[in-house]
């Protein structure tokens, strides 16, 4: 028989830059209220000139080598719509600055926000094969968008990595999912262009739509009952988002739509997506992390996970968290690295917005130093030279 499996081990990173929409409202000449309330977003993650995507996954998945080592893991997911490279993937850049094995499997999965959830499930299965092996999953992304544009709000940046396992520590995966895409037009980044492309209304419609099929889906194939989950943790874009997807779902169930119903299924789940703003594929794991985190115990509840990715697919899954997870916890850690960043000036952040490319030699140092474990020093021929503030963690024995 096959053991359970799912999420043994889950940490958060994030750019060490933010920007409050207090400020950006301010020099917008916009309603604050409409930032915080409207779209549920107190604050923004941006990445500085020495961070990216590896540099923000560096620092999830580090603490996760250094507690179980990485002698087990057999497969190492990274999902991103950042990727650094047309080419190489973002995991490998990963491979000497944490310590990672050779004798793994390393690839970039790419669906929009939906990239993580398609490979902690093919980690799932990779495990499933083989359960004495483990997977690294990694989930990160930079939200950027227009200047000035409607989107502009809805920035920000994160990575969550996972260390999936038989028997895990943290929440049982259930094999049962709920499945939906779609060739849609809603958001999407051709690959010449360093912000996305967005048609902001229709993206909210087309998310509860594949939202509501993927769900419908997961009940066909004997999915629990919307009354039998403790929480939901949907993606989101921005918080209030979460929100409207909820209140559709119930009334798509037949359920009874109140506030106290949407803000108990909801609670904790987007702490910390209001300080980071949109991680894209991260996002929904953020939510994961973030009601994990909180003070409400949840063991042996059902948690409810949605997933959306534009363009578009969709997944509804089900985790049970497991006996003693709260011991397994990183939520100091994952608070103090949202908690620890510098607050930006609005020209500050406009400098940082600016596009990044590497020069046409191939050749040029970051500006500035973040201050971060992990750093993009710059480019030397085209190569993307990164640097540890510490040397990558020893394979240990796992356990
Ligand atoms: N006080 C409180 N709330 C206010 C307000 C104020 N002064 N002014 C506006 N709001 C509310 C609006 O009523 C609206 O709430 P509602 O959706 O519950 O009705 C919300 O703030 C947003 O206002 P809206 O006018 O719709 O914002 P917008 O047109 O500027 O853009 C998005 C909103 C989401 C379309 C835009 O941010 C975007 O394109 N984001 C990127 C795409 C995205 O994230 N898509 C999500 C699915 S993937």
């Amino acid at each position: 028989m096959t053991p359970a499996i799912g999420i043994h081990d889950l940490a958060v990173a994030t750019s060490r830059h933010m920007l409050t929409h207090a400020v950006l409202a301010d020099r917008l000449g916009t309603d604050p209220a409409k930032y915080q309330r409207g779209l549920g977003q107190d604050a923004m993650s941006i990445p500085g000139d020495d961070e990216d995507v590896v540099t923000m996954a560096a620092a999830a998945a580090a603490p996760i080598v250094e507690r179980h080592g990485a002698s087990r893991i057999r497969n190492v997911f990274f999902a991103t719509e950042t990727g650094v490279d047309e080419s190489k993937c973002a995991g490998l850049y990963l491979h000497s600055l944490i310590g990672l094995p050779s004798q793994a499997r390393v690839v970039e999965f790419k669906q929009a926000c939906y990239g993580g959830t398609a490979a902690l499930q093919l980690a799932c299965a990779a495990v499933a094969r083989d359960p004495s092996r483990q997977a690294l999953v990694i989930a990160a992304d930079i939200a950027r968008y227009d200047l000035d544009s409607a989107a502009e709000p809805t920035q920000g940046a994160g990575a969550v990595a996972m260390l999936v396992s038989a028997d895990p520590a943290v929440a049982v995966i259930d094999p049962v999912s709920g499945l939906f895409s779609s060739d849609i037009m809603d958001f999407w980044r051709p690959t010449y262009r360093s912000t996305a492309v967005v048609d902001g209304r229709y993206s909210v419609s087309a998310y509860l739509d594949a939202i509501e099929h993927a769900f419908d889906d997961f009940r066909r194939l004997g999915g629990a009952d919307l009354r039998e989950f403790e929480r939901f943790c949907y993606h989101q874009p921005f918080t209030k988002m979460a929100f409207k997807a909820h209140r559709h779902l119930l009334e798509h169930a037949g359920l009874p739509v109140t506030d106290e119903a949407v803000d108990a299924a909801l609670a904790d789940t987007t702490d910390y997506n209001r300080a980071i703003g949109n991680s894209y594929t991260a996002s929904v794991y953020m939510a994961l992390a973030s009601v994990l985190d909180s003070t409400s115990d949840l063991t042996g509840r059902r948690i409810a996970l949605a997933s959306y990715g534009s363009g578009c697919v969709a997944e509804f899954l089900s985790l049970t968290a497991v006996d003693g997870y709260r011991e397994q916890l990183r939520s100091e850690a994952n608070r103090a690295a949202i908690g620890n960043r510098n607050p930006l000036s609005y020209s500050e952040y406009r400098s940082l917005h600016t596009d990044r490319t590497t020069a046409h030699d191939g050749s040029r140092a970051s500006t500035g130093d973040s201050g971060g474990m992990y750093r993009l020093s710059g480019f030397e021929e085209h190569k993307r030279i990164y640097h540890a503030r510490q040397p990558a963690f020893s394979a240990k024995v796992g356990h």
